[in-house]
């Protein structure tokens, strides 16, 4: 049996964070992880260099059942507390656009910077550990294939079952279940969407065309680019209204973004009266958008044909286009999970749980999801800065 201050469970973003942090307040620390290299998410995030926080981060842009659960933490450790630790580690970075912060070369530089401050306090990192049980007597106790270790303080640092094939388990709830900790039904968040055969015919063709266009679903909505898929829809408009969708529900495209696109239509019957109306919508949509569009959903024949009835619905089919989704994704394009460990039970100060003293939940593992765009690393760092200074 090996004795240290503090065991975190998991490796990874949250993991580490709290691991460099615990370790600077002179607490021994040991981090434990099945996989055999740490921080897998952080060396494919980003498409390799890491979209790393968001200077825009704000609390109103994560997901929760207890949407002020995450301002505590946020605001103890901010995005530029983060981009302190960048810069004193001379790590090149630039702004992509919306506030994105992301690596100049590569996402390893993040990861190195997180491993050269745990090996600074001395952490010990051990990979490649297979935990079989946790149990808490006097202190808590993990048995590993690789041996026992026991500390009066544990952090559950596993994340979510977003992509399973990198090693993502759904661990965290286990344990939580087993501490009588609640879980909000995890779901995939931030996944391309999937939809039925009829709007199928229309998008599988267009796969690969992207269009500027608003996403909404009730009352949220983003503008960015939307990506017709084989299976349905993708693209950062839809991964992000992803996460606020529920099956069922509609989400309306507006795929003529501030353009009344009816009023638009009629104005452009006077002036191109033997023009196609695919010829005119590509006025405003991608090509083979527009094309498709007018060939499978509109009216077809040359402007000066059509009625400004059918102009304005034609207008209405770009402005507001409802689709029901099929589904998503799931947990395998997922790149994170929305729900986890219900905020209830745990501090929003510390992270720790309420019922059970010595035990902390930080990252993704907690029902805490940020927007694309570097929140759910913040959201790690944040929830792992703060846990550190606790246990
Ligand atoms: P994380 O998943 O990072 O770490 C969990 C650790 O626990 C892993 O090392 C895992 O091996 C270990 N573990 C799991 N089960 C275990 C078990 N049973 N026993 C032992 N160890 C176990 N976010 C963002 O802000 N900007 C971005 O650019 C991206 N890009 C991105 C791309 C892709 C493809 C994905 C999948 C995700 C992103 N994300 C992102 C999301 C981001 O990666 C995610 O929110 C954080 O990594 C969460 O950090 P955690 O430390 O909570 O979990």
């Amino acid at each position: 049996m090996q004795s240290f201050d503090v065991i975190i469970l998991g490796a990874g973003a949250a993991g580490l964070m709290c691991a460099l942090t615990a370790a600077k307040r002179g607490r021994r620390v040991l981090v434990l992880d099945h996989a055999d290299k740490p921080g897998a998410k952080i060396l494919i995030a980003g498409g390799g260099r890491c979209n790393f926080t968001n200077l825009e981060c704000a609390p109103e842009r994560f997901l929760s059942e207890n949407p002020h659960f995450a301002k505590s933490a946020l605001s103890r450790y901010t995005q530029f507390d983060f981009l302190e630790m960048v810069t004193r580690h001379r790590i090149p970075y630039h702004e992509k656009k919306l506030g994105q912060l992301f690596c100049d070369d590569t996402a390893l530089r993040i990861l190195r910077m997180l491993l050269d401050e745990c090996h600074d306090g001395a952490v010990d990192i051990r990979l490649s550990h297979r935990i079989s049980d946790v149990a808490r007597g006097d202190a808590f106790r993990v048995v590993t294939d690789k041996g026992v270790f026991e500390a009066p303080a544990l952090v559950v640092a596993t994340g979510g079952p977003s992509i399973p094939k990198m090693g993502a388990t759904g661990f965290a709830y286990d344990l939580a279940r087993r501490f009588g900790l609640p879980v909000v039904t995890p779901r995939p968040a931030l996944v391309p969407l999937t939809v039925a055969e009829d709007d199928l015919t229309l998008m599988r063709p267009l796969s690969g065309v992207s269009a500027d266009a608003t996403a909404a679903c009730g009352r949220t909505a983003f503008r960015e680019n939307i990506l017709f898929t084989h299976r349905g829809l993708s693209g950062p408009a839809i991964l992000q209204i992803s996460s606020y969708w529920r099956p069922g529900e509609a989400i309306t495209l507006d795929i003529a973004p501030g353009t009344d696109a009816a009023a638009h239509l009629i104005g452009r019957k006077q002036a191109r009266p033997k023009a196609e109306l695919k010829t005119v919508l590509a006025e405003l949509l991608p090509t083979r958008l527009a094309q498709a569009l007018a060939e499978q959903r509109l009216p077809q024949g040359a402007m000066a044909t059509l009625t400004d009835k059918a102009l304005r619905a034609a207008g209405d089919q770009l402005n507001r286009w409802q689709v029901v989704p099929s589904g998503t994704e799931g947990f395998a394009k997922a790149e994170v999970t929305a729900g986890g460990i219900d905020t209830r039970a745990l501090s929003s100060r510390t992270m720790e749980a309420r019922e059970v003293p010595g035990l902390f939940v930080i990252g993704e593992a907690v029902d805490v999801t940020g927007w694309l765009g570097g929140y759910n690393f913040q959201w790690a760092w944040s929830s792992g800065w703060v846990a550190g200074q606790a246990v």
